[in-house]
């Protein structure tokens, strides 16, 4: 069952090889290029719905996880103390970091340009929030979370500057 026939492998690789080669070659046409590319997914949930349904329930349980809260019993550590606490954790950073590709999709894109930063600085910044959770790194952690907080606020800040008062309620 497991053995891999690799006389097939070679020629496959071939053939796949020369296929990526020829999309690789210039457009002649950019537009009809990227809107090939973009028919192969599926666009339904637009940029509200993203931020709405995906975004912002998995980056605030990351911001409910980091630090401490003052309240009347004294202060309370919000951190995992488990690790399937941790794991859960972990689970919300990818999505952030998936997000970051979701926005950055032709057809949910708005540019070229300061968007695909914003979008590229989420998935970032959420990769460094799996890692520190991996590590169960509580200072990491809380850094990486500060650090998607101020790229969800720099996008919006340039995107739709409504969201910010919005968003700091
Ligand atoms: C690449 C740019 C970009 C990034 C990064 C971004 N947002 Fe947004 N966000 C937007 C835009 C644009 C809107 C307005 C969408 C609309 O109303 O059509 C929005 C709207 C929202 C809304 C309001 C949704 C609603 O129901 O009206 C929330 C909440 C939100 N974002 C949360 C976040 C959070 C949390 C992050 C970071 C973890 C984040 N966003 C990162 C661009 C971004």
């Amino acid at each position: 069952m497991k053995s891999f026939n690799h006389s097939l492998l070679g020629p496959v690789l071939c053939v796949f090889g020369s296929l990526v080669l020829a999309s690789c070659s210039p457009p002649e046409d950019d537009v009809a290029e990227v809107s090939d590319v973009a028919g192969n997914y599926n666009l339904t949930l637009n940029v509200k719905e993203i931020m709405a349904y995906v975004l912002e329930p998995a980056s605030d349980i990351l911001w409910d996880s980091g630090g401490w809260v003052l309240d009347a019993s004294g202060y309370e550590e919000l951190y995992p103390t488990t690790d399937d606490g941790w794991n859960y954790v972990r689970a919300q950073a990818a999505v952030v970091a998936e997000s970051g590709n979701l926005l950055a999709l032709t057809g949910r894109a708005v540019d070229n340009d300061a968007w695909m930063i914003y979008a590229k600085g989420l998935s970032e910044a959420g990769l460094l929030a799996m890692t520190a959770a991996e590590a169960q790194n509580e200072e990491d952690f809380f850094q990486a979370g500060a650090q998607i907080y101020s790229v969800c606020t720099a996008c919006h800040q340039a995107y739709n500057p409504d969201i910010l008062s919005k968003f700091s309620e």
